[in-house]
């Protein structure tokens, strides 16, 4: 009796777990209804990601800081701030496999546009200003998410639409990426990490 008593119990607990993993997502309405709950870093690779991400982040936010007020911005400032991320993605992909890409919903770059499930990622961060960055299970592998916040100088070429530098306007004319303030969600990066075979 003792013996069936401890399998029972076990599974006493894991029903409650579920319970309350099925509470945490129905008091949760920005999670996606169609995926696993995220989870976090599992493995040196993705380790790696999330260091990879942030170097990537840090540096675009430094460049923008280093924009002076005075300085004429243009398509010289987009070639020292905003660029080099869209160019180092790309070299991170090529040297890992891994699909590295930085997705909007107000995007200028037609090819930033958010997949639905970067778009559910997206709505994530939007509900919940304390998520930084998440991972989640995805066909084939696992996608890691992080959060892309304005700062002051994003302003330069993402603030009001008037403002917006004269090589933005004629190379975008499809631009929504404007109308941003300092502290606002402005996209994520998505990076997919295939699983080892
Ligand atoms: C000097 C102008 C300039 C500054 C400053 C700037 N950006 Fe951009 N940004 C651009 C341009 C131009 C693009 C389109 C790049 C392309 O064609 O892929 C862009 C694209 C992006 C994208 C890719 C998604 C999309 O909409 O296509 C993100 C994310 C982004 N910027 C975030 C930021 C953040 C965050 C800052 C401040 C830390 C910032 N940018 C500062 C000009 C700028």
């Amino acid at each position: 009796m003792a013996r069936r008593a401890r399998p029972h119990s076990v599974v006493t607990a894991r029903a409650a777990l579920v319970l309350l993993v099925l509470a945490g997502c129905a008091s949760e309405p920005s999670s996606p209804a169609d995926g696993p709950p995220p989870t976090e870093a599992q493995t040196p690779e993705e380790a790696r990601v999330e260091a990879a991400v942030a170097a990537i982040d840090s540096m675009r936010a430094a460049r923008a800081a280093s924009i002076s007020p005075d300085e004429t911005v243009d398509a010289e400032t987009f070639a020292r701030v905003c660029k080099p991320v869209g160019m180092r993605a790309r070299a991170l992909a090529d040297s890992t496999g891994w699909t590295v890409r930085q997705a909007a919903i107000r995007f200028r770059n037609p090819a930033n546009a958010a997949t639905p499930a970067e778009a559910a990622l997206h709505e994530r961060f939007e509900a919940d200003p304390a998520l930084a960055h998440v991972w989640a299970d995805a066909p084939g592998g696992r996608l890691y998410a992080r959060r892309i916040t304005v700062t002051a100088g994003c302003a330069a070429c993402h603030g009001p639409r008037d403002d917006r530098p004269a090589f933005v306007a004629e190379r975008y004319p499809d631009d929504r990426a404007y109308g941003f303030q300092p502290g606002d969600l402005r996209g994520v990066y998505a990076v997919f990490v295939p699983a080892q075979p």
